[in-house]
């Protein structure tokens, strides 16, 4: 038989619907608290319900959950490597634990009602123990009780049967995982799960979450509760059932890759140099449509999770390139995907025009900045003849200036004869970075990064105006002893220090952010005047009142909310800010605590 996502994400409603679990529906790729970007585990939205609070439906739950991991967006062009992937998860919320957990499990990949997966192609981990927490010989023997024989049951360290969250912070336990025999070859005596030769794949994970790490550095301690939280990647169990040799040739990429083929005239096939592009532009183009089809849309920006989806687009945008097609067809690519998955996730019909508009949209933007670039690589290669090079700096420039890739660069350098100082791009590339890093801290206090363009003048100016609001708005909240400590711009976020003796609640942070969003409501004109230290301290201004500013000083007020010393700049209203968003909130040093945020 065939496994599609549909038929699978079918089973796995119905098997726990039978186990009386409750279906979370709707959960959105970005988090509602805000503490990362995107939702990288189907735990994520979980959390608070993990420590001790109750769930509204209940102590048995499961969803399908899509994910993105963006620490994955180079590895992307493998046989198996997503950013965007959907997570099929089942959790206790302090009810049933491993005995049940395992034997779910088992019945679940094993009876032939449900995936019927032939028990000889399976193995699993489960952790060793440390000096904290012992070698958890219960899971071991009840995977035994359910068939797999002992020399199937792996016992493996920390760093394979521990699982947590990115950052070490919050929830975390020992995990058994499960492993499927794809029927390789062992690559040697030793070849085992853990081994990465291809003949073992990850297919389920079940973590016994029945402890915290309350924060960085703080010892185990236990959980009011212990709880089940698993993971299960869909288009992995959809490629390993139907033997395929690439979660690529997953249903849900049938119809993408296919149009590609077409646009491109190649075949997809990952032995030639083409099979990484299908991958990347299938996965990215994929990840792009659920961003902007989620509940909680992203639309393509310098900051935040607006870049990471500009970033996507134009990573396709390359590979349609290096594909030989016009790039404005990836929005073929896009629309295949919308008609794939509406039928289950209903928002996309409403948002369908939405979504290609969008996509469309940055296509277009991409293609003129490239089209700049082209013409001034026609420019510089005017003077260059065959077997010339051009330099490290100017194909930097390239780059910095039109966002234009290296790789086309010595694409068409080569179509003349012309070679490119690879080696030195990456030289002027990592200067640039460190330029950046040096003048944070030279041209404000506590720092602005420098700007490249135009539009990231813009986008500094808007984030520092930002910081101004967000620190009044702290010091209603928290109290007047709040003080600037340092701060770090980058075209990204804002980072911000500051005096504090707690960590803030959530509570205070959400009202901050309110406070801040209603001055950007209030579209408050930006007024900068020049004053005297003591004029300035007699109009109520905060900030750091030596000399270092010399006679005169730049008071910027926002309203009768903010007034502080600043060197600038700023944006000229509150309006232009966008919306404001925390993305993070912790500890920087004893009594300082650090903020992220970005404008959206
Ligand atoms: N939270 C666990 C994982 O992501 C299930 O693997």
């Amino acid at each position: 038989m065939q496994y599609t996502s549909k038929i699978l994400m079918r089973k796995w409603r119905d098997f726990w619907l039978s186990k009386d679990h409750k279906e979370i529906k709707g959960a959105s790729l970005i988090p509602a608290d805000n503490s990362v970007l995107f939702t990288t585990a189907g735990m994520q939205p979980l959390i608070p319900y993990l420590m001790g609070q109750p769930h509204p439906l209940g102590k048995r739950l499961f969803d399908i959950q899509p994910c993105l991991r963006t620490n994955d967006i180079d590895e992307v062009g493998d046989n198996r490597h997503h950013t965007m992937f959907f997570m099929l998860g089942n959790w206790s919320i302090g009810d049933y634990f491993k005995k049940e957990a395992i034997s779910w499990s088992w019945e679940y990949l094993t009876d032939s009602k449900w995936l019927g997966i032939d028990p000889a192609r399976l193995a699993v981990t489960v952790f060793e123990g440390d000096e904290n927490v012992p070698r958890d010989t219960v899971s071991a023997d009840l995977w035994e009780k359910c068939g797999i024989p002992k020399e199937r049951i792996y016992f493996c360290p920390k760093a394979d049967n521990w699982w947590e969250i990115g950052g070490g912070v919050g929830p975390c336990g020992p995990d058994t995982e499960i492993f499927y025999d794809t029927g390789k070859p062992a690559c040697s005596d030793t070849c085992g799960p853990q081994c990465d030769c291809g003949k073992w794949v990850e297919i389920w994970n079940n973590v016994f979450m029945e402890f915290n790490v309350a924060k960085a550095g703080a010892p185990l301690e236990k959980l009011p509760q212990q709880n089940v939280d698993t993971g299960m990647g869909l288009e992995r169990i959809e490629c390993v059932l139907n033997g395929y040799d690439s979660t690529f040739r997953d249903d849900c990429f049938k119809r993408p890759i296919e149009i590609l083929e077409s646009l491109s005239g190649k075949k997809f096939d990952f032995a030639n140099e083409f099979g990484k592009y299908f991958c990347i532009i299938s996965d990215h183009i994929r990840a792009s449509v659920f961003l902007l089809g989620d509940l909680q849309p992203t639309t393509p920006s310098n900051v935040g999770q607006g870049y990471i989806l500009r970033r996507l687009i134009r990573r396709a945008v390359n590979c349609a390139r290096k594909l030989g097609f016009d790039a404005r067809d990836l929005i073929k690519v896009a629309d295949a995907y919308v008609q794939y998955y509406k039928e289950d996730f209903e928002n996309f019909v409403k948002v369908e025009k939405f979504i290609l508009d969008e996509i469309t949209a940055e296509i277009e933007k991409f293609e003129k900045a490239i089209e700049g670039g082209i013409k001034e690589f026609n420019r510089i290669a005017e003077g260059l003849k065959s077997g010339d090079t051009i330099d490290g700096k100017t194909a930097f420039r390239l780059f910095d200036t039109f966002g234009f890739p290296l790789d086309l660069t010595v694409d068409l350098a080569s179509e003349r004869g012309i070679n490119v100082d690879k080696a030195a791009f990456d030289e002027a590339f990592a200067a640039h970075q460190q330029k950046s890093r040096d003048n944070s801290g030279a041209m404000f206090k506590g720092g602005v990064a420098e700007a490249h363009s135009e539009e990231e003048e813009k986008i500094l100016r808007r984030l520092h105006s930002a910081t101004h609001l967000m620190l009044a708005a702290l010091r209603r909240v928290v109290g007047n002893t709040v003080e600037q400590r340092g701060s770090n711009i980058t075209p990204e976020r804002l980072r911000y220090d500051f005096t504090c003796d707690h960590k803030l609640t959530p509570e205070e942070l959400k009202t901050v952010e309110n406070m801040v969003n209603e001055q950007i409501a209030r579209d408050l004109p930006i007024i900068c005047e020049e004053m005297t230290v003591d004029e300035a301290k007699a109009s109520g201004a905060i900030g750091i009142f030596d000399s270092k500013y010399g006679d005169k000083v730049k008071v910027y007020t926002m309203g009768d909310f903010s007034k502080e010393i600043c060197g600038g700049p700023h944006a000229e209203h509150t309006g232009e800010l966008g919306h404001f968003r925390i993305l993070k909130e912790e500890s920087s040093s004893s009594g300082v605590r650090r903020i992220k945020a970005v404008l959206e």
